[in-house]
């Protein structure tokens, strides 16, 4: 009982200060009438899943790079939502389309044509190279089609023998989190206790084309496709050598497998072109978007090939009642004209190196604390020295990065990913390395010395791979 009067308190809260406060009118540190961050963070540990663990932040307000706490301090975002806002937060072009077309139409379901969805596939189509598009709503839903796509084309143009297609993929890939993307995931804590996983999938080195060629020869007659990240986002921005992608297609093509890339996360301008097979200009047989495509309002995705893969999915064989409806549609046509019209590749390109000069600048201060600095636009991780920040992991680091205003999240205990808008400026850019400086020189001695050096706390038990025995992301 008494949750509920707190609940209601809270929504009364929530609803009187939308209509008191604009973004430019919060001043920081101004008091309001909203509840605390501290009450909201209570409220969802309380009556949400605890299927995440954040970093104790609450978004109130945003716009561009700049996120505001119920408490009016600001921030400066160095995740964009996992690369979902590469346009920057609540996009004045974006958000003037979600809000007509949302007065206007919102959904039709398939059932029905709708005069956005036609519009959105000819652009989408035509601004990468492939004939169709299969639209849904979140990057799983867009893997699962794309390994159903996958499958439906090996028994049918292939001639794999009933039950026996295989899907190739990358230790280390992270591909979403719904039963059969996780059945390629190399993450223990994605798997353990959901067994039995999917059967039809085999692991193969990222990166390396030699072990790829070997899969291939043992079992290619029965697998339809090799589905990867061109660059690993969740394994910490990861980077094949050069000339992997091209290695790539032509293996793909010499033994019959559909490449599928997906750059739900590398893709759309992220990592300083629209695709990061662009890098090399490889043309996979099916493409992957999603996360960008919807601006950071909607959830799009989208999955990409021509006529002769896509057409083995006929009606009635997949689909979704929201893929594409016309108010996502209406987005996602918004949300690529600002990509192309702000040139948002070639920005991310160019802000990225700076970035990543910016940072080798610290890591020379820190040379026994930082072990790498890599990217590609600004797709970009700082990888710790775990040894040498023993017992801080790198969530601790992230910590104190947002008491000094800086938005960042660990991936496994040794990586920062650094991945703002792509439409950051340089002052905040700069912002970003200030502060890990600042962290590392002021603030991470004191923290060693706090905090206790837990040994049976550490993670690196749990991120020895099930599937191979390997340690490829714990703390070495
Ligand atoms: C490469 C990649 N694929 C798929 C997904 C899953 O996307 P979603 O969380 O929208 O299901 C993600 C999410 O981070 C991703 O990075």
């Amino acid at each position: 009982m008494a949750f509920r009067k707190t609940s209601s308190y809270v929504f009364a809260g929530v609803q009187g200060a939308r209509h008191v406060r604009s973004f430019s009118a919060l001043a920081e540190g101004s008091i309001s009438s909203a509840p605390s961050s501290q009450h909201l963070i209570n409220l969802e540990t309380q009556y949400s899943a605890h299927n995440y663990h954040p970093i104790p932040i609450v978004f109130s307000q945003a716009k561009g790079s700049y996120i505001r706490d119920p408490e009016g301090k600001k921030y400066v975002d160095f995740l964009s939502a996992y690369s979902a806002v590469n346009q920057g937060h609540c996009h004045p072009k974006i958000l003037k389309t979600l809000v007509e077309q949302a007065e206007r139409l919102t959904l039709s379901s398939r059932a029905f044509h709708n005069d956005q969805f036609p519009v959105f596939a000819e652009r989408l189509t035509s601004m990468f190279g492939y004939d169709m598009v299969l639209p849904m709503n979140t990057g799983a839903e867009g893997v699962e089609t794309a390994l159903k796509l996958a499958r439906k084309w090996g028994y049918l143009k292939k001639k794999i023998p009933r039950e026996e297609a295989i899907i190739v993929s990358c230790c280390g890939c992270f591909h979403g989190r719904t039963l059969a993307v996780i059945s390629m995931s190399c993450d223990n804590e994605a798997t353990r206790g959901f067994w039995p996983l999917l059967p039809g999938h085999v692991k193969v080195d990222f990166g390396d084309e030699v072990a790829l060629e070997n899969t291939f020869k043992e079992k290619g007659d029965r697998i339809a496709g090799f589905l990867f990240e061109p660059i690993q986002g969740e394994a910490g921005v990861i980077i094949p050598p050069d000339g992997y992608l091209q290695a790539v297609r032509d293996l793909c093509s010499k033994y019959n497998v559909l490449m599928i890339a997906d750059e739900i996360q590398s893709g759309l301008a992220r990592s300083g072109r629209m695709l990061a097979c662009d890098w090399e200009n490889v043309h996979p047989d099916v493409v992957i978007l999603g996360k960008a495509l919807g601006g950071g309002m909607f959830p799009v995705s989208a999955v990409l090939a021509d006529k002769d893969v896509m057409l083995c999915i006929q009606p009635g064989e997949h689909g979704s009642t929201f893929g594409g409806n016309p108010l996502a549609s209406a987005v996602a046509i918004a949300s690529l004209d600002v990509i192309k019209d702000e040139k948002l590749a070639e920005r991310s390109a160019q802000l990225g190196q700076e970035l990543r000069e910016q940072l080798v600048k610290v890591q020379q201060h820190f040379p026994d604390l930082i072990k790498e600095i890599r990217g590609k636009g600004l797709f970009n991780a700082v990888e710790l020295n775990n040894a040498a920040m023993s017992p801080l992991t790198a969530y601790d680091i992230c910590l104190k990065l947002k008491e000094r205003g800086i938005l960042a999240k660990p991936t496994h205990d040794s990586i920062i990913r650094l991945t703002p808008p792509l439409t950051i400026s340089r002052d905040e850019l700069k912002e970003g390395s200030n502060a890990l400086r600042n962290v590392l020189e002021h603030d991470l001695p004191q923290m060693q010395e706090e905090k206790p050096d837990d040994k049976s706390n550490s993670h690196s038990a749990s991120s020895v791979c099930d599937r191979c025995g390997r340690n490829l992301y714990g703390s070495s």
